[in-house]
């Protein structure tokens, strides 16, 4: 099974996380695609979908946004599961972040399987006006490779259940 793993990310934290679930989903016996969302031409070929955004003032990653309204015919077809990240602090690891409104109507239009927050990262000397002056108080990583592996396992137990013969 060919699990497509797409991201939108400015700063490389949320591809980072695109990377671990992939080797998250190797492990668990799927074989997994990582694309910059920009630059997927097609969904042939891929049986699941997981596309994962950076979230900059409340909103969705353009690349994220712009994959699925680009593919949501496809995707509705297909098993889709979306990711966002992340909050500059350890709330993602201690409760279930609901996807932002953009993102949950998203996951509406595709008839998305589920979403998870994961923890963000931010390095100190990152580049941009607004982003540096963020740094200086929230510099860090929260990325939580087990809370990653833990939704990737519950992934790919549904999508074995979607393929498992049903008689
Ligand atoms: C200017 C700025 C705005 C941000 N806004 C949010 C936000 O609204 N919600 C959130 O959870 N994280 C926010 N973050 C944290 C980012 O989502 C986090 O740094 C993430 O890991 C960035 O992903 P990227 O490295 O893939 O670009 C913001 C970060 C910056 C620099």
């Amino acid at each position: 099974m060919l699990v497509l793993v797409a991201y939108g990310s400015t700063r490389g934290g949320t591809a980072a996380l695109a990377r671990m679930i992939a080797e998250d989903l190797e492990a668990e016996g799927f074989t997994a695609d990582v694309r910059s969302a920009r630059h997927v031409g097609g969904l042939e070929g891929y049986d699941a979908v997981i596309v994962g955004g950076a979230l900059y003032a409340g909103r969705w990653h353009r690349d994220a946004r712009r994959f699925v309204t680009r593919f949501a015919g496809g995707l509705r077809g297909i098993p889709t599961y979306l990711f966002s990240s992340g909050p500059l602090d350890n709330s993602a690891g201690r409760v279930e972040i609901p996807p932002v409104r953009g993102v949950a109507s998203l996951m509406g239009r595709v008839g998305s399987a589920g979403h998870a927050t994961f923890g963000g990262r931010l390095a100190p000397d990152t580049t941009g006006l607004v982003a540096r002056a963020m740094a200086k108080k929230h510099a860090g990583n929260w990325q939580d490779p087990n809370q990653v592996r833990t939704w990737v396992h519950q992934v790919a137990s549904d999508l074995r259940a979607s393929v498992a013969p049903t008689a």
